[in-house]
Formats: C-alpha cells, sequence, structure tokens
C-alpha cells in the first residue's frame, strides 16, 4: 500500500470536473456487457458526490454523457438513460438531506421526455440547497455550446440590445451554460485516455489537468483524495513566474 498524502483542507479546490471515463472498458476485462461498467460507475458517482459535499467542493461538474455519446448502440444509450432516470429518482431524498443543488448543462431537450421532466423536477426540488452544486453534463458538446453562446450574441447585436465592443471574455462567459459558475480549478480524466472529448473547451482553459489509468467504476474516495492532494502540490502560474507568485 502506498501511503495516503493528506488533502490540505484549507486549500480544496472550488470546482472540481469530471469527465467519468473507462466504465466499458472495466465491464470488458470483467467479461460482463458494457453496461454493467455504467451500473457500477453510478456507485462511484455516489461517493465521489459524498466525498465533494464532504471536503467542501463547491461544484462538482460530472461528464456524464456526451454530445457525441448518441452516436453509441441504441442499446447503450437507452441503458444510460435508464440509469440517469433512476439515479435522480433514487438520490432526491439525499441530496435535500445533504443540501445538494442538482443543476445540469447540456443540450438536455434532446434527452427523452421522461428523463427531462425527473431531470427537471431535481433541479426544482433542490434549488433552495446551499451545499454542494452537483452540475451533471447530459448531452454536452463544448463546440455546440459555443456555439449557441454566438448565436444568441448575435441575435442580441442585430437587436441592437448590445453593442460590438460590448463582445468580450465576459460576455461569451456569461452565454455560456455555465454561465454564473466558476471556473474549474481541477479537471479530472479517469480510464487512461488523455484527451478532452468536447468537455469545457472554454471554461478549462487554465484547470489543472489530472489523468488516470483508473477506470470510472473503481474510481472512489482514496482515489479522488489521491488526485486533490495531486493538485495542492501544483504551483497554479496563470502565466505569471514563480518569483512573481511569491511576492504576490
Ligand atoms: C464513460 O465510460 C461513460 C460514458 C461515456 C457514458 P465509457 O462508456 O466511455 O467506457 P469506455 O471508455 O468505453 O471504457
Ligand atoms: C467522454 O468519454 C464522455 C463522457 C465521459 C461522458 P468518451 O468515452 O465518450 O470519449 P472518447 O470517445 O473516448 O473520446
Ligand atoms: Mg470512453
Amino acid at each position: 500500500m502506498v501511503d495516503q498524502q493528506p488533502i490540505d483542507p484549507a486549500r480544496i479546490p472550488t470546482h472540481v470536473a469530471i469527465i467519468m471515463d473507462g466504465n466499458g472498458r472495466w465491464a470488458q476485462q470483467k467479461h460482463r456487457p458494457r453496461l454493467y461498467g455504467h451500473k457500477v460507475g453510478v456507485e462511484s458517482v455516489q461517493e465521489i458526490v459524498e466525498c465533494a459535499s464532504e471536503w467542501g467542493v463547491k461544484v462538482l461538474t460530472l461528464y456524464a454523457f456526451s454530445s457525441e455519446n448518441w452516436k453509441r448502440p441504441s442499446v447503450e444509450v437507452s441503458g444510460l438513460m435508464g440509469l440517469l432516470k433512476s439515479y435522480l429518482l433514487s438520490e432526491l431524498s439525499k441530496m435535500l438531506k445533504n443540501r445538494v443543488r442538482l443543476i445540469s448543462i447540456g443540450d438536455t431537450q434532446r434527452l427523452p421526455r421522461d428523463v427531462q421532466e425527473v431531470l427537471e423536477r431535481t433541479i426544482e426540488e433542490t434549488a433552495e440547497n446551499d451545499g454542494l452544486i452537483l452540475n451533471l453534463a447530459l448531452s454536452y458538446g463544448g463546440r455546440s455550446e459555443i456555439v449557441q453562446a454566438v448565436r444568441q450574441i448575435a441575435s442580441e447585436v442585430l437587436a441592437e440590445q448590445i453593442s460590438l465592443d460590448e463582445i468580450g471574455e465576459k460576455l461569451i462567459t456569461d452565454h455560456l451554460y455555465t454561465a454564473g459558475l466558476p471556473e474549474p480549478d481541477l479537471l479530472i480524466r479517469t480510464g487512461g485516455e488523455a484527451r478532452l472529448s468536447n468537455f469545457l473547451l472554454w471554461q478549462a482553459s487554465y484547470a489543472e489537468i489530472y489523468f488516470t489509468d483508473t477506470m470510472w467504476p473503481e474510481f472512489r474516495r482514496s482515489a479522488f483524495s489521491q488526485a486533490i492532494a495531486e493538485y495542492q502540490g501544483r504551483e497554479r502560474r496563470f502565466g505569471r513566474t514563480s518569483a512573481q507568485l511569491g511576492s504576490g
């Protein structure tokens, strides 16, 4: 056993975003259907949400279904939609107890009607909670998010509600699905691949990225605390030099 590095409670990342990858391969290694991996992956979601709440993370964004995942075989897509719906239904009481507020980003109009309804209801019922913000990225794609922001901004210009010189980084940020949320500090990808897969393209520009070979169904408390400990050991310079940071 490798000794666990303790995490510093005073320097918990405000916003953690996770690409939960590796469910299918994990199941296949065990000669089980891919959907079994997604089911066990839900248990990881439950544990990671609990840890994030307990450790004082303010926002946890989970990439649960990408705009490209619609291209998967329809049995897998419907299996995932079923798991999402049952997760939302079964977690509501825990969210209320732990003061977790659920929100979502993505083109959620594409989700099946019944899933949309449960999602909307859970969002409404947890809207007053002041604990962890659990942000589910569903039918989410970073490029299409930017496209819809550009369209909205263009229509505001055409309607003469804003002028061209008001278009800047802040205005674009405010037209993304994540408007109002802080940028991710730590972006984790499980499952061994080192790519963004269209996740938070604009928002992650200064996120600390942490790739791990651990498959999502096995990413639990100790793996999460290890990721946070590594994050805490990094120096975030935002373009400056180390010496500048030292002098404030
Ligand atoms: C991540 O696991 C979950 C979703 C994308 C919905 P995968 O299903 O991508 O698992 P692998 O990458 O094929 O192992
Ligand atoms: C990214 O994983 C999307 C989610 C985890 C929801 P994928 O498995 O879909 O990504 P690629 O296709 O390997 O890039
Ligand atoms: Mg994958």
